[in-house]
């Protein structure tokens, strides 16, 4: 469906979600802004296939500077839908940083909101990245039937735990803190003023352009570059506790260092996602969604699956636990449920976990044979 006359802002544009919702929303013929900040170096890298292309164009603004907000927004008023997608993102940077994670992830959104409000432009639709994160360590649970196989004396049920729409909010970190004040704050507005500002409450979600410090884009970063480094060595030996060796002594190859692998993730495509985005602003009335792919795995396998991609099948050989990559606290299990945004947006996953882990595997090692 072509939408010719319809604009977007996207605040956020340079991360992994932004590059991909700029994708679909120009496929579909809308006129895109994509909002980013000032950097000394370029951030632009995730964009740079749309630098040029017709409909496209950066701005540059800041969410934590209301005026920058102010000025955007003004200077585009005609603008239908306001995706605001910016945020300090890290949960383990939230804990080094919270003062500047408070402020971009939480006060950014009041500050886009307000702005919309102050400036009159109560028809334009707003999106807000909530996250599963703001679930923390709470679950609800459901007992499901269990296959019985013969003798049939095994339980007949087990107990499953999931998060919805209807789970409470226990978050364990500054950024799931920031994420839920902005995500009150959307629901204050959409109730307070008549916003049509709708809330993704997104699960983890992946893909090629997933930032590098991220559990799943480090495994799969590291075996590409290990790939890259085996590639025409004869023989590989253990080396010591922080390193692989080659047969040359001085060769060696730096283990993948990792923190907590016991955590539970349900991990999703990022392309996959950006569209339940868009499917939300499209709805009559604005709403809170769950996205999800209702699976959930360990980072252990995680580690199993990205690693058989390469032909390894023992990893533990390469893999250090690091207590450097543990948090102060952590999120254990989260395994979405995803019945409204199946029902009322018409949404799902198109990708599995397994397609996802060797599309990332495979983008990290396109270039070794
Ligand atoms: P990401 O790759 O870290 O991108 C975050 C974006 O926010 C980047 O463009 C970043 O700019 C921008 N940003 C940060 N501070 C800013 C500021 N003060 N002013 C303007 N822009 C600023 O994150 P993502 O994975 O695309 O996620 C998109 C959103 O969804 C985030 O809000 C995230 O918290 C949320 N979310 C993500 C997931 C997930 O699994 N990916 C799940 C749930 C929710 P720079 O490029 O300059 O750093
Ligand atoms: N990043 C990272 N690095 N995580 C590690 C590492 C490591 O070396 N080792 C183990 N982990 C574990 C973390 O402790 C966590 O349990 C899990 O891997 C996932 O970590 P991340 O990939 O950093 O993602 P996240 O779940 O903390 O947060 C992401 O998903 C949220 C949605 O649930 C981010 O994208 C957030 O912005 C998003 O809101």
């Amino acid at each position: 469906m072509i939408r010719n006359n319809m604009k977007a802002i996207i605040f956020g544009i340079t991360g992994q979600d932004g590059s991909h919702l700029a994708d679909l929303l120009l496929a579909k013929g809308y006129k895109v802004v994509g909002v980013a900040r000032r950097s000394s170096v370029d951030n632009t890298q995730r964009v740079k296939h749309l630098l040029g292309v017709d409909g496209f164009e950066l701005v540059s603004g800041d969410i934590t500077d209301c005026h920058s907000i102010t000025s955007i927004l003004r200077e585009n008023d005609d603008v239908n839908e306001v995706y605001n997608l910016a945020a300090q993102s890290h949960v383990a940077v939230s804990f080094k940083q919270p003062g500047l994670t408070w402020d971009a992830t939480a006060k950014g959104c009041m500050n886009i909101l307000q702005s919309l409000v102050d400036l009159g432009m109560i028809s334009t639709r707003f999106y807000q990245a909530s996250s599963s994160e703001m679930f923390g360590k709470e679950f609800d649970t459901t007992e499901v039937p269990v296959d019985l196989v013969a003798p049939f004396d095994g339980p007949s049920s087990e107990i499953l735990k999931y998060q919805n729409e209807d789970t409470k909010f226990l978050p364990q970190s500054p950024y799931a803190i920031a994420k839920c004040a902005a995500h009150y704050m959307t629901r204050l507005f959409r109730e307070g003023y008549g916003l049509h500002a709708s809330a993704g409450i997104l699960f983890n979600h992946e893909g090629p352009r997933r930032g590098e410090d991220f559990v799943t884009r480090k495994i799969t970063k590291w075996i590409g570059e290990f790939v890259r480094w085996v590639d025409g060595k004869e023989n590989i030996i253990t080396g010591d506790q922080d390193s692989i060796q080659s047969l040359d002594p001085i060769d060696r190859f730096p283990k993948l260092r990792l923190g907590n692998l016991e955590a539970f993730r349900d991990w999703g495509y990022a392309g996959d996602y950006v569209e339940a985005m868009w499917m939300m602003l499209q709805q009559d009335s604005p709403d809170d969604y769950v996205i999800c792919t209702g699976k959930t795995h360990t980072i252990r396998k995680l580690l199993d699956v990205a690693f058989s991609h390469v032909g390894i099948k023992d990893w533990s050989e390469y893999v250090v636990q690091d207590p450097e990559f543990y948090r102060p606290a952590e999120v254990d299990y989260l395994r979405g449920d995803n019945q409204k945004a199946k029902s009322v947006l018409g949404w799902e996953p198109k990708h599995s976990f397994e397609d996802l882990v060797k599309m990332m595997v495979e983008s990290d090692t396109d270039d070794v044979k």
